[in-house]
């Protein structure tokens, strides 16, 4: 690669050094003190003031955090409302006419607000809903799709301090029907449906569902008159639009929160398992999504920042709605898929709205580099500062496609490692200090810490690959932590480390610099001739091969077939063939070492993915082991699974 720090163009091979941030983008950026990382370790806790102090609070707190053991009482003392910081400080401050929200449909229809906009439907909504009878610390459950009503629901009930259970909009109604119970929830927001690749999806059917499978009552159902087809909406009982309109003006004053009050609740998207329900509470997430908004992402006030993130999932509630909101920064909502009309959707939507800092996962992006650079290539990109990812590891390659297609090698990327769990970003660069490492998440963020240990608890040496817990307490860590409960993802809480630490079933390896490189799931570790292999190191060799673009690796039982299966999706112009086989296969043994043998490379035009865009290598397992397999409507594109398994048959 011509500019000498990328990995041998040919094999791909090579060590990546590291990246300095930008000159131009570090001289402006929010942080740029190098010494914070030693002044928040000094000083913890009470560096989490810092936060506390990027939000609004009507009661001020006493104390950062009293106790160093459970209950982790952060911000003790102190009030706030959450909706009071995304709204009326920023018109107090003289924005009201800052465009807040800019809505963009799948076929292009616009919808602006402005935080005046946003602040009156807001009040108005909240009087409805209160009207409704909803009261202080009453769940309203919001089953709806990427539209403007979404945020605006989530602000209403935030306002009155209703703690809000929104449920992506493309799960099932026996899904609904299972949140609504675990949440104790009578109150639901719903729509009449949404457009998907310009097909009309009904919700309100599936939410009627969903009502008739949930055993306590449903007291009260509003709903959003978004496709406007009369005869699909049957009986509800109100309407969006009625109820705002009899509302028409109404103002209602934000309620006082105290900070371990509960915000929302939502439920884990897992790869595995059944969904879990996290609450997260006003001040400390409120705090941690603000902070971190401004240190990671760069937001300013006035920015216009686009995060691809759907708001039924964490992503989209802390950094398209709160995290954005409480910067007063304009957050660009995208209700359509990228490729719909055509592929350079999202890049068209960065060029029209001029946007500063756009955010998005790794499987977006290797999506991007399946269509080709000609389609960023298409529209000026220059508005863009700042590029960010979330969700899965990203391999060097999609980085490094990222940052000379998307950023023109004039952004830095923060490839930020978090969970529902955390509530917000917990390991990351800083974007104005720190040298980026394509494929590494990077440090701990100042007053947060993590190590890498192994089943007996132990810190594992440097570059050793291990569990990554939490060893710190941080500010927007959920209810459930907060009262000490041991709570971790899928079985791993069980391993005694010493000193307080959250498991986050990850695995995980820190090198000299104490960059973190986060592997994927502990349950995506597979068994090779006797050695535990994460199924991402394999993966992240594989689509280092030119061409290849996504890949999932899984470990198969049967003696005579047996051994790692590599399923494989290539660029677009493309086609799998037996010298890709082998270039893969010997690519794969270079970089791992011999042990490191597929025994079979499947091409396949996608992968199973969850509705979140995570592979779902359970069905891959599955398939490769000629099982049956289950239920697979928590997938995305269940099309796939059906049209792998005549691929696998054929091959
Ligand atoms: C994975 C999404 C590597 C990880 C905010 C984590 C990542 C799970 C990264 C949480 C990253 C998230 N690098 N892996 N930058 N970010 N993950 O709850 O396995 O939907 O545990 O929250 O995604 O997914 P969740």
């Amino acid at each position: 690669m011509s500019n000498g720090r990328g990995p041998d163009s040919e094999t791909g091979l090579g060590e990546y050094e590291k990246i300095d941030p930008p000159t131009s983008f570090a001289e402006q950026a929010t942080v740029t003190d190098e010494s914070i990382y030693d002044e928040f370790n000094d000083t913890w806790p009470d560096c989490w003031e810092r936060a506390a102090a990027t939000i609004d609070w009507s009661e001020p707190y006493e104390c950062v955090l009293p106790n160093d053991e459970p209950p982790f009482e952060w911000f003790a003392g102190g009030t706030l409302n959450a909706s009071y910081n995304c709204l009326d400080r920023h018109i107090e401050a003289g924005a009201k006419n800052r465009v807040a929200i800019k809505w963009e449909s799948h076929l292009g229809e616009t919808r602006t607000y402005t935080y005046q906009d946003l602040y009156r439907e807001v009040n108005e909504f909240a009087a409805a809903l209160r009207a409704q009878g909803v009261e202080e610390d009453d769940v309203v459950t919001l089953y709806m799709p990427m539209i403007p009503e979404l945020p605006i629901a989530m602000l209403a009930c935030a306002r009155i301090g209703a703690p809000h259970n929104v449920v992506f909009a493309g799960l099932s109604a026996d899904a609904l029907a299972t949140r609504l119970e675990s949440a104790d929830s009578e109150y639901l927001v719903t729509c009449d449906g949404y457009y998907r690749r310009g097909n009309a999806i009904f919700l309100k059917s599936k939410a009627e569902d969903a009502r008739l499978k949930t055993p306590h009552d449903l007291s009260e159902m509003v709903l959003v008159e978004h496709l406007g087809e009369a005869e699909h909406l049957g009986e509800t009982q109100h309407t969006y639009d009625e109820l705002v309109s009899e509302h028409a003006g109404a103002e209602v004053a934000p309620v006082d929160r105290s900070a371990d009050d509960v915000l929302f609740l939502i439920h884990t998207s897992g790869t595995t398992g059944e969904p879990k329900r996290v609450e997260h509470v006003t001040g400390g997430y409120l705090a941690h999504v603000t902070w971190t908004s401004q240190a990671v992402l760069d937001l300013k006030p006035g920015d216009t920042y686009l995060c691809t993130a759907n708001i039924g999932w964490i992503s989209g509630h802390s950094y398209v709605v709160y995290g954005p909101l409480a910067v007063g920064a304009t957050t660009v909502m995208y209700e359509g898929t990228p490729n719909y009309p055509e592929k350079d959707r999202i890049w068209s939507l960065i060029e029209q709205n001029a946007v500063d800092v756009f955010y998005t996962a790794p499987t977006a992006i290797r999506a991007f580099m399946k269509w080709g650079a000609e389609y960023p290539a298409q529209h000026d990109l220059s508005s863009l500062r700042l590029l960010g990812t979330v969700g899965e590891p990203i391999n060097p390659r999609a980085w490094q496609w990222y940052y000379e297609h998307v950023g023109n090698e004039e952004c830095p990327i923060v490839d930020t490692w978090w969970q529902t769990e955390t509530g917000g970003m917990m390991i990351a660069t800083l974007p104005g200090i720190d040298a980026m490492k394509p494929g590494v998440a990077g440090p701990p963020l100042p007053g947060t810490d993590a190590k890498i240990v192994d089943g007996s608890g132990e810190a594992v040496p440097p570059n050793d690959a291990g569990y990554l817990v939490l060893t710190r307490p941080w500010p927007g860590m959920p209810l459930a932590l907060r009262h000490g409960r041991r709570w971790g993802r899928e079985g791993t809480s069980e391993i005694e480390v010493n000193g307080w630490n959250y498991f986050t079933g990850d695995g995980a390896r820190v090198d000299e610099d104490g960059y973190i490189t986060v592997l994927g799931r502990i349950d995506d570790v597979i068994n090779v001739s006797g050695y535990r292999l994460g199924t991402m190191e394999i993966e992240s060799a594989i689509v280092d091969v030119e061409g290849v673009v996504e890949a999932a690796v899984v470990s198969v039982d049967n003696a005579e077939t047996g051994g790692v299966h590599a399923y494989v999706t290539l660029e677009a112009a493309l086609s799998g063939d037996e010298q890709m086989r082998e270039r893969i296969a010997s690519h794969v043994r270079e970089r791992i070492g011999p042990i490191a043998t597929l025994d079979a490379v499947v091409f396949t035009p996608d992968l199973p993915k969850t509705r979140s865009g995570k592979i779902m290598r359970r069905f891959l397992e599955n398939i490769a082991n000629g099982e049956e397999f289950g239920d697979t409507s928590t997938l995305r594109n269940p099309e796939i699974v059906g049209e792998l398994k005549s691929i696998v048959r054929d091959d």
